[in-house]
């Protein structure tokens, strides 16, 4: 299967409950949205061109919502709110569809106001960050912030469609597009596919720099970490198993970005994170000796950062505070191998001792 060209589908119990499809361009998406029913768009000041192209081709487009400095301040109960707000001033209905475009948090954001709108109206995506078209746009997790803990207060609801094209990609930032190569190499640290190849795949593409996104093999492997995703989610919607594995570095994420306030983006968190756990299951004997170099080298090669800047104990504190967290422990996702990951349940002390030498200044 080509699936480049192709459609990815999400099922529950053998219904497909959500489709990522694929297009070189926007417009490929056209004939599809044309089909969603009154399209209410949300979208990213900074990715206005892609919206303004969707409604060019799509005369059910009827009306947007314009989100301004988007950023984890703004990812907020509040601007839910004011999207609520606005459908339903605009007459969105039961049938009408929310499409979102831009990165993660615009449809972590409108996903979650779509989920609670009248108890739930249809949404789809067009992703235009690659961290979004691999992960943050599938699977069907919205949310938002609460102050500086993130992603607290949030829903499970599948968007219709997500769209996925290379050509939103051009006008990413260098430093946005290294975010989303962050979770394509999370992404294939769990699965290295059946040719055990992908992440080396992967860093050759990358070792081309930014021009590689928008190359075939690039695109190719863009729907293979979207299929990867796809899977899980099909085996396991709710997060009660397998799907706990995509959280792969995200525990130490979490507690980065709280630490960071804002200086530190979820891309480079997620790549510090990975950098900790590989360490981590070196040192408990988990993985095998030199998982942890290698998964450094490709963080080098993808120009992300390894190592916590902040100190272990301020670390350990918002660990502790993550909605994960059970009784001072968490469900850390270890690595045995590229392509082979395990979870195993740890109290964050533990962990964080092993770790101090990773984190910016000693207990
Ligand atoms: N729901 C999930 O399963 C899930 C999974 C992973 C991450 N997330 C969430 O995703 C969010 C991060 O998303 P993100 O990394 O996509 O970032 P983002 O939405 O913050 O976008 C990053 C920056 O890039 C700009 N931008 C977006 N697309 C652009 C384009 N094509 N050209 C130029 N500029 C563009 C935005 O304006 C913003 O400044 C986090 O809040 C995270 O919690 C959710």
């Amino acid at each position: 299967m080509d699936l480049r060209m192709d459609q990815i589908e999400i099922k529950r119990n053998g219904d497909t409950v959500s489709r990522v499809v694929f297009a070189p361009a926007v417009s490929g998406f056209a004939g599809i949205i044309r089909t969603l029913g009154r399209v209410f768009m949300v979208y990213d000041e900074a990715v206005e061109r892609y919206a303004v192209e969707v409604k060019g081709h799509c005369p059910n487009v009827a009306g947007n919502f314009v989100l301004h400095n988007v950023s984890e301040e703004s990812k907020t109960v509040r601007t839910a709110d004011n999207i609520c707000r606005w459908l339903l001033e605009a007459g969105a209905d039961r049938n009408s569809s929310v499409l979102a475009v831009g990165g993660g948090i615009v449809s972590d954001m409108a996903g979650f106001a779509a989920s609670i709108y009248k108890r739930g109206i249809r949404a789809s995506y067009l992703p235009t960050t690659l961290l979004a078209q691999v992960d943050a746009a599938i699977g069907g997790k919205t949310g938002v912030n609460l102050d500086s803990y993130k992603n607290i207060i949030g829903t499970f609801h599948q968007p219709e469609y997500t769209f996925v094209c290379p050509e939103v990609l051009e006008s990413l930032p260098d430093r946005v597009f290294a975010d989303g190569l962050t979770e394509m190499l999370k992404t294939f640290i769990i699965d290295n596919g059946i040719h055990g190849d992908r992440v080396e795949r992967m860093m050759t593409a990358v070792s081309m720099q930014a021009r590689c996104r928008m190359e075939t093999e690039f695109s190719a492997l863009v729907a293979e970490a979207a299929s990867v995703k796809a899977g899980v989610v099909t085996r396991d919607e709710l997060e009660g198993g397998e799907r706990r594995k995509l959280n792969l570095g995200h525990t130490f994420a979490h507690a980065i970005e709280h630490c960071a306030n804002g200086t530190i983006s979820h891309g480079e968190a997620v790549a510090i994170g990975l950098s900790m756990a590989a360490h981590l299951s070196e040192s408990l004997g988990i993985a095998r000796s030199g998982t942890a170099e290698r998964i450094d080298g490709c963080l080098d090669t993808c120009g992300l950062p390894k190592k916590c800047p902040f100190p272990v104990a301020m670390l350990e504190d918002a660990m502790r505070k993550d909605k994960k967290s059970e009784d001072d422990k968490v469900h850390f996702i270890l690595v045995r191998d590229i392509g082979d990951v395990v979870e195993r349940l740890m109290d964050v002390s533990e962990a964080m001792d092993i770790l101090a030498g990773h984190c910016g200044t000693e207990r």
